[in-house]
């Protein structure tokens, strides 16, 4: 099929809303780029695998993860950071593929942050079961840069919660190419996966990709 579609998949793309004043999600946006996304996803985690990394508490991350980019996102009995070299392999972190790039940028400016050029994206890898507790994402320098989101395979629940951990959490499905663009006032709210149900996608198989792209120097 020519627009990407697989059954089962987001049956909203093209629609937007709004989950805060700077929150977009474009349902299935990135749905006319997954045929030169996945091979170059493919490329980028042949060089950098995902992994389980430890949290600063010592304990081993649901989520298997892989970075791309200058920077790559890292945990471990040290704390969060950034760093320029994958600890796996000792090299630097597979460059952001051209594609990837302009997904995020284009992304973003419908969001209303024109000029996003990210220098990291970090991807996730969920399989049945896998959850992301509520976390803000706060290890980047500059705030007035916005996350852009783009998902992949089998759908999640997405939890959009407040400014602080305690507030209301909404769930938001998000399905195959659909994409969600935070920044501004709503850069720093608290946000999660909850645990993936079992599925079948026609491209992932039981998995679910997101890869989150960041500014994070
Ligand atoms: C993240 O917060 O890093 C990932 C969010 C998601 O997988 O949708
Ligand atoms: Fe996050």
């Amino acid at each position: 099929m020519s627009h990407g579609l697989f059954e089962g998949d987001t049956p909203l793309a093209g629609t937007r809303s709004w989950l805060g004043e700077q929150a977009l999600l474009l349902r299935g946006f990135a749905l006319p780029r997954v045929a030169v996304l996945w091979p170059a996803l493919q490329a980028v985690l042949a060089q950098a695998p995902p992994r389980h990394m430890l949290t600063p508490g010592g304990q081993r991350m649901s989520v298997a993860l892989s970075n791309c980019g200058a920077l790559g996102w890292v945990s471990d009995g040290r704390g969060y950071r950034y760093t320029p070299i994958d600890p796996d392999s000792g090299q630097a972190w597979p460059a952001l593929p051209h594609a990837f790039v302009d997904l995020a940028r284009t992304a973003a400016a419908e969001a209303g942050f024109e000029g996003f050029v990210p220098d990291a994206c970090l991807i996730n890898r969920y399989r049945p079961g896998t959850r992301l507790s509520l976390h803000q994402d706060r290890d980047e320098r500059d705030f007035s840069q916005p996350i852009v989101s783009v998902s992949l395979g089998v759908p999640a629940t997405f939890l959009w919660g407040g400014r602080r951990r305690a507030d209301r959490v909404e769930r938001v499905p998000l399905f195959h190419g659909d994409v969600l663009v935070w920044g501004g006032v709503d850069r720093l709210r608290f946000h999660g996966v909850a645990p993936v149900r079992a599925a079948a996608h026609a491209l992932t198989s039981d998995e679910r990709i997101n890869f989150t792209f960041r500014r994070a120097a």
